[in-house]
């Protein structure tokens, strides 16, 4: 199979080995994506085989990312590969999250399953293994807080020095410090994350240490198969919709392309529709699409959220967005905090859980069922990005009453719930309980 790497412009499409280290087309400065010839095998013989290694004992087919590496076959052989069993995300059904979208029925796959707990490890495990590849030593990423948790842990699993780069002061807590554990060298730039990636772009090439931000085609091939993977657990039946939460908007592009190229080669028969929710303070994404012009980004200067993981203003993969919203005839959507922050402890109440980010794709989901957009009887798979311990300040400052937005307002704790403190007194703990 030979795989390049090509330049995702229309106009452009330059390729270039798969080896060279290169995160933007050298001609046009356009975004870069792994590009593969002719499957060899039939779709039926790839669900089969796929199938059969859930059963095997071999780490590689343990993983739900390297299972599947017929469909992202860009390496020549997988010594190079370090998997912490990455993927392998369970589809949880949530009644009490289906009534409260206004849908029939909610299946949420749940990323935050994951070995760090979140989506960011189905994409790094690949591009750790093009580090390894390409012979580097250093690794490097801006961050919110997953990519950098996640980039940590496989960069030490695989004995490369992680390098990260995080906005003082704007990372969850759950996120920090899981940096820190795994051993990376942890870097707390006074900017915000559009800042920080804009210099850190350039400065990675200059110290040749590689850099492991989705912009990294290699991080876009893992995240794909977050897509195969709930393709396989839904036994190759198309849902209407898929709802996932957008940043910096790596995994709408990966989602888009995986759904494409699983049509193509005869996986699927049809392609879901992408929708994709941002939070209002920080919604470069939203505004783009509600547009005439699609084709330049007005950026945010000062995105705000509670939701730190997409406070990003200036999201790097949005030509990639568009063309996969558009394609899967999908629809982008903005919530407020108190929507997110609502969604989310419905999400909690269900006993399910996640971070404010993962929410924002149920709160997307109730206003566009309200709007009549989404159909209350439609099929719905919402992606819930990362695990609920990775915001812990959050959630215990929503239940006790005391979360504020970013703007000072109060969020009302519509969902909360609050601990109660009680003297160490049988009677009176069996009074409080209704005895
Ligand atoms: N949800 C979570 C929990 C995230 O951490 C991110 C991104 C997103 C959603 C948005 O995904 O960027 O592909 O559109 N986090 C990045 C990080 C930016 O640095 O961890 P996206």
């Amino acid at each position: 199979m030979t795989a390049e790497l090509a330049c995702f412009e229309e106009r452009c499409r330059a390729r270039f080995p798969i080896t060279e280290v290169i995160y933007n087309c050298p001609r046009c400065g356009g975004l870069l994506e792994a590009v593969y010839g002719d499957h060899e095998a039939s779709p039926e013989a790839l669900k089969k085989r796929w199938r059969e290694r859930r059963l095997s004992n071999d780490p590689l087919d343990q993983s739900g990312v390297w299972r599947y590496r017929e469909f992202i076959p860009f390496l020549p052989d997988a010594s190079p590969v370090v998997t912490l069993r990455e993927g392998c995300t369970p589809l949880l059904d949530a009644p009490l999250a289906a009534r409260y979208g206004g849908l029939r029925r909610l299946v949420f796959k749940h990323q935050g399953f994951n070995p760090t707990g979140s989506f960011k490890d189905n994409g790094m495990t690949c591009g750790v293994a093009q580090a390894l590849r390409l012979g580097m030593q250093r690794v490097a990423c801006v961050s919110t807080g997953n990519t950098s948790a996640s980039m940590a842990a496989y960069a030490s699993a695989a004995g490369l020095q992680p390098v990260i780069f995080l906005p003082h002061g704007n990372i969850a807590h759950g996120k920090l410090v899981q940096a820190l554990e795994y051993g990376a060298r942890t870097l707390q730039v006074e900017a915000n994350f559009d800042q920080i990636l804009a210099l850190v772009r350039h400065l990675a090439e200059r110290l040749g240490i590689y850099l492991l931000n989705s912009i990294n085609p290699f991080r876009i091939e893992g995240q794909k198969t977050i897509m195969v993977e709930m393709m396989d657990q839904r036994d190759w039946r198309e849902p209407d919709w898929v709802v996932l939460p957008g940043g910096n908007l790596g995994n709408t592009s990966a989602f888009g392309k995986a759904l494409r190229e699983m049509r193509d080669i005869g996986l699927i028969g049809r392609l879901p529709r992408l929708a994709v929710i941002q939070a209002a303070g920080s919604a470069p994404f939203y505004e783009l699409m509600q547009g005439a012009d699609r084709t330049r980004l007005s950026k945010v200067e000062d995105p705000e959220t509670l939701a730190t993981a997409i406070k990003i203003g200036d999201p790097v993969s949005w030509p990639k967005a568009v063309y996969e919203v558009t394609a899967s005839a999908g629809v982008v959507e903005r919530v407020t905090e108190q929507e997110i922050a609502d969604a989310k402890a419905i999400i909690g109440q269900s006993g399910i859980g996640c971070e404010p980010a993962s929410a924002a794709t149920l709160a997307g989901i109730r206003k566009l069922v309200a709007a009549g957009t989404m159909d209350q009887n439609a099929d719905v798979v919402a992606v819930l990005t990362g695990n609920v311990l990775k915001d812990p300040d959050y959630v215990y400052r929503y239940h006790t009453g005391v979360l504020e937005a970013p703007d000072g307002s109060q969020i009302v704790a519509n969902h909360g719930n609050p601990p109660t403190v009680v003297p160490c007194d049988g009677e009176q703990i069996a009074r409080l309980l209704g005895h």
